[in-house]
């Protein structure tokens, strides 16, 4: 399972990164620079809003790649 987001440095005074679970599926993350998947590896974010995966069947890890839509347990 992919953890900790570091803010990004480029963000405006106060903003923080906000993390939202989306039922049965990824979580999004606004605002991060930087995501630490479960081994410490460091992924960039190259986006404003990334889709982290919490199914663990992505074929783009950390990424969710849309795989849990039809993979059900
Ligand atoms: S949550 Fe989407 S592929 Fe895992």
């Amino acid at each position: 399972m992919t953890s900790p987001v570091r803010p990004g440095t480029g963000t405006p005074r106060g903003r923080s990164v906000q993390v939202e679970p989306c039922p049965e599926g990824p979580v999004l993350v606004r605002g991060a620079e930087v995501v630490l998947d479960a081994d410490g590896h460091e992924h960039e974010v190259t986006r404003p809003v990334v889709a982290l995966c919490t199914c663990g069947r992505t074929q783009r890890d950390p990424w969710c790649d849309g795989t849990h839509k039809f993979v059900r347990d």
